[in-house]
C-alpha cells in the first residue's frame, strides 16, 4: 500500500489523516496516511528515512516548512515564492520535490467554496509571517484592486510588500497604515488570536459588504471572527476550508486526481461540533 504521512510537532490534533483517508475513499485509492510527531532536530533524518523506505509523499507542518524547503532537491515556483514547503514527493529519478499548496488552498476556499470574488476587492492582510508569504502570490493572481499587509512588526510587512511588488500593487507596514481606509476582504494571518486576544483594529474598517477570513480554525469562533461579526461583516469564515483545500491540492500532486472537498469540509465541521 502506498505510504503517506504528515510530519510536525505538535501533531496530535492533525486532521490530515482523516482528510486524506476520506479523499482516498472517494477516489477508490488504497493508501495509508499517518500523522507523525518528529523531534525538532530530527526532521531531515526522518524525511530521508521515510522516502528511502518507500514513502510516496509527505505533508510538512509547523515547525518544519522552512527545513523542508531547504531539503528539497527541486522546488515548484510557488514553493520558491513562499520560501516554505508543505508537500514533498519523490520523482521518478529519486529526487525529492517540494511544493507549497497553502496559498492555493485559501484562495480556492474563498473563491470556489465561499463564493467571494477576490477580483477587484480592496484586501487587507493582518500578519506578515510564513502563512502570509505563502498566500500573496495566489491571492495577487485573483487581481484584487489593492492589497495592504499590516503587521505588529512593521518592517516585516514592508519587506514582504517589497519582495512581492513585481506582482502588482502591494503595500506593507504597521497598523497605522489602515488609517481610515475600508476593505472588502480582511484576512487574519496573525497568531495573536491563538492566545485569545481580539485584534486591535479600527471599527470603521469594514463596509456592509466586507468578507473576513481567519486562517486559523477551532471549535469556536476565533477572536477575529467574533470581532468581524460584532462589526457586522457581511461574511465571516475560518480556515477549515483552507486546510481541506491545501490537502486536496497535495493529494492531486501525489495521485493526479482532484478529490471533492465540500463533503469533507462538512464532515469535519460536524465532528467539531
Ligand atoms: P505563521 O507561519 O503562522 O505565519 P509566524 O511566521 O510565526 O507564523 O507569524 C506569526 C504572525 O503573527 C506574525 O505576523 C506576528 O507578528 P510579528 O511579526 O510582529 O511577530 C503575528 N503575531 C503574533 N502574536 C501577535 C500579537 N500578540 N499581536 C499581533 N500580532 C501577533
Amino acid at each position: 500500500m502506498d505510504k503517506y504521512a504528515v510530519f510536525g510537532n505538535p501533531i496530535k490534533q492533525s486532521k490530515s489523516p482523516a482528510i486524506h483517508t476520506a479523499f482516498a475513499g472517494q477516489c477508490d485509492h488504497r493508501l495509508q496516511y499517518r500523522a507523525v510527531r518528529v523531534e525538532e532536530d530530527d526532521f531531515e533524518r526522518a524525511t530521508r528515512a521515510f522516502f528511502s523506505e518507500g514513502g510516496r509523499g509527505l505533508n510538512v507542518t509547523v515547525p518544519f516548512k522552512q527545513e523542508a524547503f531547504a531539503l528539497a532537491d527541486r522546488l515548484s515556483d510557488r514553493a520558491r515564492r513562499a520560501g516554505a514547503v508543505n508537500t514533498l514527493s519523490v520523482a521518478e529519478d529519486g529526487a525529492i520535490e517540494g511544493d507549497n499548496t497553502d496559498g492555493v488552498g485559501i484562495v480556492r476556499d474563498m473563491v470556489a467554496n465561499l463564493g467571494w470574488m477576490v477580483q477587484g476587492m480592496r484586501v487587507l492582510i493582518i500578519g506578515a509571517g510564513g502563512a502570509v508569504r505563502g498566500v500573496l502570490a495566489p491571492l495577487m493572481r485573483e487581481r484584487p484592486k489593492s492589497l495592504l499587509v499590516v503587521n505588529r512588526t512593521a518592517a516585516r510587512a514592508t519587506q514582504l510588500a517589497e519582495e512581492f511588488s513585481d506582482l502588482g500593487a502591494i503595500e506593507g507596514g504597521g497598523y497605522d497604515l489602515i488609517d481610515e481606509r475600508q476593505f472588502d476582504l480582511v484576512i487574519n494571518a496573525s497568531s495573536a488570536g491563538l492566545s485569545g486576544e481580539a485584534p486591535d483594529l479600527p471599527a470603521g474598517l469594514l463596509t456592509e459588504h466586507s468578507c473576513c477570513y481567519d486562517m486559523v480554525y477551532g471549535n469556536e469562533p476565533t477572536p477575529f471572527m467574533r470581532w468581524a461579526a460584532h462589526h457586522a461583516a457581511w461574511a465571516v469564515a475560518d480556515g477549515l476550508g483552507m486546510l481541506v483545500e491545501q490537502a486536496a491540492e497535495s493529494f492531486y500532486i501525489w495521485r493526479r486526481v482532484r478529490p471533492e472537498t465540500q463533503s469533507v469540509i462538512s464532515e469535519l465541521r460536524l465532528a467539531m461540533e
